[in-house]
Order: structure tokens, then sequence, then C-alpha cells
């Protein structure tokens, strides 16, 4: 067997300087050197922070000499984050008719009337639109809330952390569960009649559900 003495990074046959003997000698001193100049930059960079202690507040107003801690209030408003099990759904509530004159106001512009043929993405799936198994490279074109999502909760934290895309942040809870109602509805996930709440929201099972699953794999390192 052939043992690879060095360097820990292999790199194609090819990619050797041809016609030259020393090709692997070469190879190794570009890498001694990448090395060494990666380790003088993120050693100094560590010494630097060291020095300066500046994970802390009071220390980055004196090295930038700007900016203040947020209040509680301004982390309060960013700190909306719901979860798929319906976990920080806010109270409120919204209908589909709301949510109808609503998306033509602020969202038809962009993703196009009924969800369809906008400048952005497609919201809402054909008829009988499958699942995009195995396609990884159509995107948008065929990922949408009715064939992709697998939570109708995520629509709604979707909707309210970052729509519409010039005004992110301007819906109220109330527009949010509107606006969530009327896509579902678009997608025939639910009857035009319906109000949608945190308890209702929660409850919906999307068609997508069942084609995730968690990645429970042990026999590789965990990444995150
Ligand atoms: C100025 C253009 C613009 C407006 C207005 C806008 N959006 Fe978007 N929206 C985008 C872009 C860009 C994306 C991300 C990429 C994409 O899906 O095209 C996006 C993505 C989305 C997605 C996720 C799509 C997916 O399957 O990943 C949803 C849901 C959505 N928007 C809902 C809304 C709603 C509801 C409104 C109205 C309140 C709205 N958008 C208004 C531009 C816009």
């Amino acid at each position: 067997m052939n043992e690879i003495k060095y360097p820990a990074i292999i790199i194609p046959q090819s990619q050797r300087t041809k016609g030259d003997l020393n090709g692997d000698k070469m190879t190794l001193d570009l890498y001694i050197k990448i090395i060494m100049i990666y380790f003088a930059l993120f050693t100094s960079g560590l010494s630097y922070a060291e020095q300066n202690e500046i994970n802390t507040n009071d220390n980055i107003d004196v090295l930038f000499n700007f900016g203040r801690p947020a209040t509680t209030e301004e982390i309060k408003k960013w700190d909306l984050d719901v979860r798929p099990d319906g976990t920080g759904l806010p109270l409120g509530k919204g209908s589909v008719k709301e949510g109808e004159i609503l998306y033509a106001a602020k969202c038809a512009f962009c993703h196009g009337i009924n969800g369809k043929g906008g400048i952005n993405g497609r919201l809402v799936a054909d008829e009988g639109e499958e699942f995009p198994q195995g396609i990884i490279a159509c995107g948008f074109e065929c990922r949408t809330i009715g064939n992709y999502w697998p939570y109708a909760t995520t629509l709604y934290d979707y909707i309210l952390r970052s729509m519409p895309m010039n005004a992110p942040g301007s819906l109220t809870f109330n527009e949010v569960y509107a606006l969530s109602a009327y896509l579902l509805y678009l997608n025939k996930i639910v009857p035009d009649n319906i109000t949608l709440s945190a308890s209702s929201l929660k409850e919906i099972v999307m068609p997508a559900h069942d084609k995730f699953v968690p990645d429970d794999r042990l026999e590789y390192n965990e990444v995150h």
C-alpha cells in the first residue's frame, strides 16, 4: 500500500508542475507557506482580540467609538421567531378575505396575482404539483408553499420577519395571520371562509409535511 507521507491535503496528479522532478517538493513548499501565512494572520487576530477584550460592550465603545447597546424594547421587536410547533406565535387572527385585500396591495406586484407569474418567487403550487423530489437545481421554480413547505407556522414566521421585501417588519400580527390564511387558501390547504389564529395555524398539516425527516445520522461528525 502506498503510504501518504505528507501533506495531509491531497491534490490531483494533473495539478502538479509538469515535467518537474521536484513537483512534490514544490507543492509542499507552497502549502507550508500558505499555512504559515494563515497562522500569522490568525494568531495576530487572536492576540488583538485578547488584548482589547473586544467582546464586552464597554470596549466596543472604546474601539469603534460609535453605537450603543440595544434596549430590551428593541431586542423584543426583533425576537419574534416562530418554531415549527407553533411556539412563539403571537396573539391575533386574520381571515382569508382580509388577506386577499392585503395581498393585492402589498404583495402582488412582486409575487403576481394569485401568487403566480410575478417578478419574484411563485408562492402557489399548480394543480396536482408534486414535491420536487430529487430536483436540486430548480430553486423557486418548483418549490412553493403548497408542494414544498413542511410547516404552516414557518409561513407566518417568514412573512412576519421579512415581507413585504420593501418594508419588512411593517405588518401587524393580525395582518400576517390574514396573509398566511390567504396564501394557504390559494394553495388549497384551507377553505376560503377560514380565520386563522395561533391555535388553528399550528394544527394545519402541510402537503409536504412527511417529505422531511430530522437529520439524526450519527455516523458522521455533527456540523452546526
Ligand atoms: C419588492 C418585492 C417583494 C414584495 C413586495 C413581497 N415580496 Fe415576498 N419575496 C420577495 C423575494 C425577492 C423573495 C425571496 C426569493 C423569492 O422567493 O423570489 C420573497 C419570498 C417570499 C416568500 C417565500 C417563498 C418561498 O417559497 O421561498 C413568501 C412566503 C413571501 N415572499 C410572501 C410575501 C408576502 C405575503 C408579501 C406581501 C406582504 C410579499 N412577499 C411581498 C419579494 C417580495
